[in-house]
């Protein structure tokens, strides 16, 4: 087959039982993201998205609460000293962008943002709604989809998509990384 890339890799889906649950699930992703990173979020009102970024900025070190920025759309949260990268290979994080597109009308709107500059410059972005946004901001990314499941109020299934080469060397950090969650299929 030579050189050409192959298909991207399966998604990686998870469940959670609680809120609490989804946090440590995106404190335990948070570790393996750098500068230059956006996330997109995705799943129905009250899935859950922003209750990742919660625990997605306390795995960055972050203690100020996060809430949701569906009025402000863009949220600046410094990062301390508590995300320093691998010190190696993964430069710190200086910053995380928590942003919701829901309010926003078109692409251009969301393009107009300038999350893909803004997190050249140390951040890491979180988007909310961020799968509507993908033709503008998906290159690279990682999108978490997150849905409830219908029988039990608690419980959301996860769905992990990493998309482009940024991810693809960090691909078994990252299943490792949720792999308690992860189910079978
Ligand atoms: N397993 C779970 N994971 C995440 N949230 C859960 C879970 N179980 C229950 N919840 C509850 O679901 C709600 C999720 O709300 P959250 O604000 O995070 O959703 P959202 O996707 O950001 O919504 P919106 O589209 O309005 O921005 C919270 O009240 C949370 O406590
Ligand atoms: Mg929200």
């Amino acid at each position: 087959m030579g050189l050409t890339a192959g298909p991207e890799p399966e998604p990686l889906v998870a469940a959670t039982t609680g809120a609490e649950e989804t946090r440590a699930l995106a404190r335990a992703i948070a570790p393996l993201c750098a500068p230059g990173d956006i996330l997109l979020l995705a799943g129905d009102l009250g899935a859950g998205k922003t209750t990742f970024a919660q625990g997605f900025g306390g795995g960055l070190g972050i203690t100020e609460p996060i809430t949701s920025p569906t009025f402000t759309l863009v949220r600046q949260y410094p990062v301390g000293i508590a995300a320093p990268g691998d010190g190696e290979h993964r430069p710190a994080i200086h910053t995380l962008l928590h942003a919701d597109v829901y309010r926003l009308d078109n692409l251009q709107e969301i393009a107009d943002l300038g999350l893909g500059e803004l997190v050249e410059d140390g951040a890491v972005a979180l988007v909310e709604w961020g799968d509507v946004a993908e033709p503008v901001l998906g290159d690279g990314s990682l999108t978490v989809h997150l849905a409830a499941t219908g029988d039990d109020d608690d419980r959301r299934l996860i769905t992990i998509t990493t998309s482009g080469g940024s991810w693809q060397g960090r691909r078994p950090a990252l299943r490792a990384a949720v792999e308690q969650w992860l189910v079978a299929r």
